[in-house]
C-alpha cells in the first residue's frame, strides 16, 4: 500500500501557528475540518503540541508523539493510542507497518507544531493548509511553502479563511 504523508495546519498571513502553547484563534469550522480529516488516522506531533492538548491523546486517532525526553520515551500507552518516539523516522516506520496501515489507512498526518512542520515539510506529499487572512502575534510558525515543490490543487473559501490543499509537484 503506498503511503501519503500530509501536513495539516492552520496558519495566519504572517505564518503564525501558535502563541504561548495555544492557537491564537478560535475557528470552529477549522477545528471541525481538522477532526474530520484526521478521524481514525495516524497523527504525528511534537511534544509541545501534545502538551497543548493538555497531554491527552486525541481519541479515535493513533497519536505518535516526538520527544527526546527519556521519561516519556520509557512509556507507551497502546490502550490510549499514545506512543512516544525519539525520531520522526522511527515514528514513520511504526506508522507504516502493514497492520497499522490496515487499521488507520494509508494517509499519515503530521499535526505540528512549528519544529516538526519545518523538519518534515520537504518529505510531504500533501499539505492541508487553513490560511487565515489576518496577522497574529506568535512564537511558533509554519515554514514558507516552496512553489518549486508544491502546487495549490484545491481552494475552498470561507469568511476570513480558506481551506487550501497543496500537492507535491
Ligand atoms: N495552527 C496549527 O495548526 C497548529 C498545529 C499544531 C501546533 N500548533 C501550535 O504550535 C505550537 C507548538 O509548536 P513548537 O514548534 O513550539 O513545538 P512542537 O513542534 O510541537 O514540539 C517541539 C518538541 O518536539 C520534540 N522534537 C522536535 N523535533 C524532534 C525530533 N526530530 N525527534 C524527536 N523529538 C523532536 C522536542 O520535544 P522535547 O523537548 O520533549 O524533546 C521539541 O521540544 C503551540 O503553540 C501549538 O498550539 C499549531
Amino acid at each position: 500500500m503506498s503511503v501519503i504523508l500530509s501536513h495539516i495546519v492552520a496558519t495566519s498571513l504572517n505564518n503564525v501557528i501558535g502563541f504561548k502553547g495555544k492557537l491564537p484563534w478560535h475557528i470552529p469550522k477549522d477545528l471541525k475540518y481538522f477532526f474530520t480529516k484526521t478521524k481514525n488516522k495516524v497523527l504525528i506531533m511534537g511534544r509541545k503540541s501534545f502538551d497543548s492538548l493538555e497531554s491527552k491523546p486525541l481519541p479515535n486517532r493513533l497519536n505518535l508523539v516526538l520527544t527526546h525526553r527519556k521519561s516519556f520515551l520509557e512509556k507507551s500507552f497502546l490502550d490510549k493510542n499514545l506512543l512516544f518516539f525519539s525520531h520522526f523516522k522511527k515514528a514513520l516506520k511504526y506508522a507504516q507497518q502493514p497492520e497499522i496501515l490496515e487499521k488507520y489507512g494509508n494517509e499519515i498526518f503530521i499535526a505540528g507544531g512549528g519544529e516538526i512542520y519545518k523538519q518534515t515539510l520537504l518529505q510531504m506529499d500533501r499539505l492541508y493548509v487553513t490560511r487565515i487572512y489576518k496577522e497574529y502575534k506568535g512564537d511558533a510558525f509554519y515554514p514558507e511553502i516552496p512553489e518549486k515543490y508544491f502546487k495549490l490543487t484545491k481552494q475552498e473559501d470561507h469568511k476570513g479563511f480558506s481551506f487550501l490543499v497543496y500537492e507535491k509537484n
